[in-house]
């Protein structure tokens, strides 16, 4: 007689993203993409880079996109064109990546933080004029897990009180807000193509934009070692350049983010409908936003617990982030405390991000919903 399945040999795997799914779909455009850099003898800026700029700014909405190294070196080339530095104070969320503060930092500015909102977690809007200083020079607004956060009512802010609006849109390329494009409200997007992004490269790379000439142009300059004509160094500027073999990339997967960003709406579709009435927190998609869920975030006080029961399912998870901006070590000398941002606090131990990539079949989504449905059953 033939031994019967245990329940460990028929257990369902589900990854919290699983990039090689992706690359099977598209393999032979992007092995002809990478062959044609490959043979082209340009593997720094060339047309690759020229055309990927052109084609993203288009989809973004902004006339000027300048391809470069990180998602991180953009919130720094931000910074630098804007003209942050020593005595210059930028108000960011104290829930976010770090990159959304460390930039204002490695240029000398300071950051000052600000709490999210509690359903959201982009930055609370009401909160934000009272961080406001005679030393603000700008607002670092991010769009958290792929939903841009309130744009018209911090834009407004922003133009009231004379500050400059930068988008961290490292995770929300293709969200819109109110039905304009995340980083075209700003006067700098910065755009992430992290692997793990809605459009993610074989590697790091990054993305900044703007709707104005004057910034373009600088940004462009920054991002070069500030040499105009070449070997003329007019500022001093970064290396921070995307290859042309993650351009090229990237243009092969920019022709299908919209297919892929509409994968991942409807597997939030079935989970909200497969959750709902459950005793979990299910992110918050405002009427104004069309939210391209790089991640869906839900939540319970016993968090830990259930992250736990998934991984013992076979569900992989992961908590974006731990641990609040305001206290982390490497801002320490900038003297906040725990209690400080009690939203952000409370996000950091309350939620966890669950398989949202839109190779995923609907069996493996139901499969996730049914093992949150039992935890919070079994544990109410
Ligand atoms: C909100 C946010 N800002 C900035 C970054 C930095 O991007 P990168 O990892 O490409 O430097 C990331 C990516 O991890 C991010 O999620």
């Amino acid at each position: 007689m033939s031994a019967q399945p245990t329940a460990a040999t028929t257990k369902t795997t589900v990854p919290l993203l699983d990039l090689t799914a992706q690359l099977k779909s598209i393999e032979p455009e992007i092995r002809a993409a990478i062959d044609g850099v490959l043979t082209s003898g340009r593997y720094i800026g060339g047309p690759e880079v020229s055309e990927f700029e052109k084609e993203v700014g288009a989809y973004c909405s902004v006339p000027h996109a300048i391809a470069c190294a990180s998602g991180t070196d953009a919130l720094v080339l931000a910074m630098r064109a804007l003209g942050v530095g020593p005595g210059d104070e930028v108000i960011t969320p104290a829930y976010s990546f770090l990159a959304s503060a460390s930039s204002v930092a490695l240029v000398g500015g300071k950051p000052v933080f600000v709490d999210v909102e509690p359903d959201t977690y982009n930055l609370d809007s009401s909160k934000l004029e009272q961080a406001i200083t005679p030393k603000t020079k700008a607002v670092i607004v991010v769009h958290l897990f792929g939903q841009c956060a309130d744009l018209e009512a911090i834009q407004t802010i922003c133009k009231r009180r004379n500050l400059a609006l930068v988008e961290d849109a490292a995770q929300a390329i293709g969200a819109e807000w109110q039905g304009k494009r995340a980083g075209s409200w700003g006067e700098i997007g910065c755009f992430s193509f992290f692997p793990s992004k809605n459009l993610g490269a074989f590697g790091d790379g990054g993305l900044v934009v703007s709707t104005r000439a004057d910034l373009g142009d600088k940004l462009r300059l920054l991002r070069e070692h500030g040499a105009r004509p070449k070997y003329n160094h007019i500022e001093l500027g970064m290396n921070s350049r995307l290859d042309a073999l993650q351009a090229a990339v990237l243009r092969v997967k920019l022709r299908h983010l919209e297919s892929w960003t509409e994968g991942r709406r409807k597997n939030a579709d079935i989970y909200r409908q497969a959750l709902a009435g459950v005793a979990v927190g299910l992110p918050v998609a405002r009427q104004e936003a069309r939210h391209i869920y790089n991640q869906f975030v839900i939540r319970s006080p016993k968090r830990d617990a259930l992250r736990a029961s998934l991984t013992a399912a076979g569900v992989g998870t992961e908590i974006y982030y731990p641990k609040p901006m305001h206290v982390q070590p490497c801002f320490d000398a900038l003297g906040y405390k725990d209690g400080d941002f009690p939203v952000s606090e409370a996000a950091a131990r309350e939620t966890v991000a669950l398989p949202i990539y839109p190779e995923l079949t609907r069996d493996q989504v139901a499969y996730v919903a049914e093992r949150v449905r039992e935890f919070a059953s079994s544990s109410s």
